[in-house]
């Protein structure tokens, strides 16, 4: 593309060359705006900055489209596996069988957790967030791995990759057993990766416990519908993190947290949280959505609506509406409150609120009613999106380095004090 993008400032024409990506998004490159022209742009929580060229994933939120590097979100939901997905992301193409067998075979060989780290999390109280104690134990294994932080060590990322994906589930379940007073399971390493998670999580040392695939099968779809993003909270968090040179694993703990807030990936027990109120409320949808209409005074919003990027429906939201029912009805589930979501949808969607400010149901909104269908308690919601959302922060945190980005680092605009003398304290 040609064409080139003029600003006036006091009265001088700059021009700054545009970019346009290969699903025709346009920008402005603006390198070189504070050298040319001493001036910076502002512009809050980032809705307009592009801050890396990515061959990822690509969005479109005013169609509502979620492609992994080319691939329709919804084909990858119906027809792949959770780790043929995280291949895909990582390394750029679908893997062959050959491929696909050695990756799968590598994860399967290190998702033990060296017994020490055990000793940390014991030191956890019981009732400690689950997402809190995973940031800080993906956050410790570097501990274990010093090569991942060492800058003259050979290049062993790679490893340090399948060490991820291979682990996260296993200390993910931790907590999980620690709340119910229960031993925590050793992986079992014939079962595929969701199988293992479910396996860790609710076979008991005293009788059987055998997958259910109607379980394993809503799980991998889950985990897919999460897989990646682009730019989000804590997407742009790992990048960041890295691009110091952090090593991989502080730069995932990052994105946990990042993820945890209810505005982000805590949005889906929020959401659960919500609709148990109403319901305990007496199931006044209308009362609600009223509340969330003057959220400015009310300070309610509604948990699982709106998006910062789609302004239609969210791709994944309609996939996972869909498993909800099917899920629950395979499962013999009766949840009051999946009715409840339904009645909260409908009046949203039909209010002036709501359609002129284009807030529609986001990927948070049903997936609580499918994982606590699959038995999930709510304060591990957000651990199931960090699991999920695990590959794309890999293959994000690795394209940055890859294209050997620049250490990230914003402007401000300065807003204080102007220079003044010290005052002894005696005289303040
Ligand atoms: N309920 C009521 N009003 C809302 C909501 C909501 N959920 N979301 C946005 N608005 C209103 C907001 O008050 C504002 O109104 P006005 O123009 O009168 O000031 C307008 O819509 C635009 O909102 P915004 O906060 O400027 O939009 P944003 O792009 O900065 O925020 C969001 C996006 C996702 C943080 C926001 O929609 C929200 O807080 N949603 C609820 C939390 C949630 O479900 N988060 C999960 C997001 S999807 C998964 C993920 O990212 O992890």
């Amino acid at each position: 593309m040609s064409d080139k993008a003029q600003l006036i400032i006091e009265g001088k024409t700059y021009e700054f060359p545009t970019i346009e990506g290969s699903e025709k998004e346009k920008a402005i490159d603006i390198n070189s705006l504070r050298d040319t022209t001493g001036y910076i742009t502002i512009d809050s929580g980032y809705k307009n900055t592009g801050a890396t060229k990515s061959a990822i994933t690509f969005l479109d939120g005013e169609e509502g489209i979620l492609r992994y590097r080319g691939y329709s979100i919804e084909e990858l939901a119906e027809k792949a596996t959770f780790l043929e997905v995280a291949y895909l992301l990582i390394y750029g193409e679908l893997p062959t069988q050959v491929e696909y067998e050695a990756f799968e075979d590598n994860i399967r060989r290190h998702t033990m957790v060296n017994e020490d780290m055990r000793k940390i999390f014991e030191g956890f109280p019981v009732n400690a967030h689950p997402m809190g104690v995973l940031s800080s134990l993906v956050s410790a294994m570097s501990a274990f791995y010093p090569d991942s932080y060492d800058e003259k060590a050979p290049d062993s990322t790679e490893l340090h990759i399948i060490r991820l994906l291979a682990k996260l589930p296993t200390i993910a379940t931790w907590s999980f057993k620690k709340s119910q007073g229960h031993p925590v399971n050793y992986p079992k390493n014939e079962l595929d990766y969701c199988s293992n998670f479910l396996h860790m999580m609710f076979a008991l040392p005293v009788e059987d416990y055998k997958v259910d695939p109607v379980v394993s099968k809503a799980l991998n779809k889950l985990l897919i519908l999460h897989a990646d993003h682009e730019q989000n909270c804590s997407t742009s968090t790992v990048r960041l993190v890295g691009s110091s040179k952090a090593n991989i694993y502080s730069s995932i703990s990052a994105g946990i947290c990042a993820l945890w807030g209810p505005l982000h990936g805590g949005a889906n027990q929020e959401v659960i949280e919500m609709l148990e109120d109403i319901k305990a409320d007496g199931g006044d949808v209308a009362k609600y959505v009223d509340m969330a209409k003057n959220a400015k005074t009310s300070g309610f919003r509604l948990f699982g609506f709106g998006h910062r990027v789609y302004k239609n429906f969210d791709p994944r939201a309609k996939i996972i509406k869909k498993a909800a029912d099917e899920v629950l009805s395979k499962l013999g589930v009766n949840d009051p409150v999946l009715e409840i979501a339904k009645g909260l949808e409908e009046a949203a969607l039909h209010d002036p609120y709501f359609v002129s400010r284009r807030l529609y149901p986001n990927v948070d909104f049903y997936s609580g009613i499918i994982y606590r269908a699959l038995g999930i308690p709510t304060n591990m919601f957000t651990v199931m999106f960090a699991i999920g959302r695990l590959p794309g922060w890999i293959a994000q945190w690795k394209e940055m380095r890859t294209n050997k980005e620049p250490i990230g680092r914003p402007r401000q605009i300065y807003t204080g004090a102007t220079p003044r003398d010290f005052v002894p304290m005696n005289e303040r």
